[in-house]
């Protein structure tokens, strides 16, 4: 089976510095934390092919890694172009980068309007007793004023849920372009 341009997406994973987008991004390529990621400059790009059960064609994302300093601004920008897809991800031990994720929906939908996409607390290897700043209803406000089709807390480090912020998303963006018999 290979991939064609019928079921090809772009996809944009943004939130502040630090939040792990590159580490969950070489999670979900590599199967492995790679734990001395540096600092994104610009942008860089990565493409995986996806099988997902629910769909019968092979799904090829192209999976934009934009880099959170804000300084970097204006490079984002041009890369948001034609996406159809995007991860809102946060730290879960840093309040201040879930309220970020406001600034990155407004920075996104001002370039490409509301796309499918899945809200993803990282670092949850951190999360010691179940203790975490935010809680179910405020998760449950995040994820819709996000307009996000899921929310996953992963753990880059570890590998939890990273496969299935990936694989929900390319399901969400089929079936924004396609109908599922
Ligand atoms: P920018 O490139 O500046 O936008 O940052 P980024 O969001 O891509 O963050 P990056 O992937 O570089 O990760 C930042 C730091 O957090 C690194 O030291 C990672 O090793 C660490 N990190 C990322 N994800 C996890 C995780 O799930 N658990 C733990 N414990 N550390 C993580």
């Amino acid at each position: 089976m290979v991939g064609s341009n019928k079921y090809f997406y772009k996809v944009c994973i943004v939130g502040d510095s630090e939040v792990g987008k590159t580490t969950l991004v070489n999670q979900y390529l590599k199967r492995r934390f790679v734990a001395d990621a540096q600092r994104t400059i610009g942008s860089n790009f990565f493409v995986k092919y996806v099988k997902i059960p629910e769909v019968k064609h092979l799904i090829t994302l192209q999976i934009w890694d934009l880099a959170g300093q804000p300084r970097f601004k204006w490079v984002r920008f041009a890369f948001y172009k034609g996406a159809s897809g995007i991860v809102y991800a946060f730290d879960l031990t840093r309040r201040h980068t879930l309220d970020s994720l406001i600034n990155w929906k407004e920075e996104v939908e001002s370039k490409i309007g509301v796309m499918p996409n899945i809200f993803v607390g990282n670092k949850r290897d951190l999360i010691i007793d179940d203790t975490r700043f935010i809680n179910a209803e405020e998760i449950s406000q995040f994820k819709e004023t996000l307009s996000a089709n899921a929310y996953f807390e992963t753990s880059a480090k570890l590998g939890t849920n990273v496969k299935n912020v990936f694989d929900i998303l390319a399901l969400e963006m089929y079936k924004n372009t396609h109908i599922i018999i």
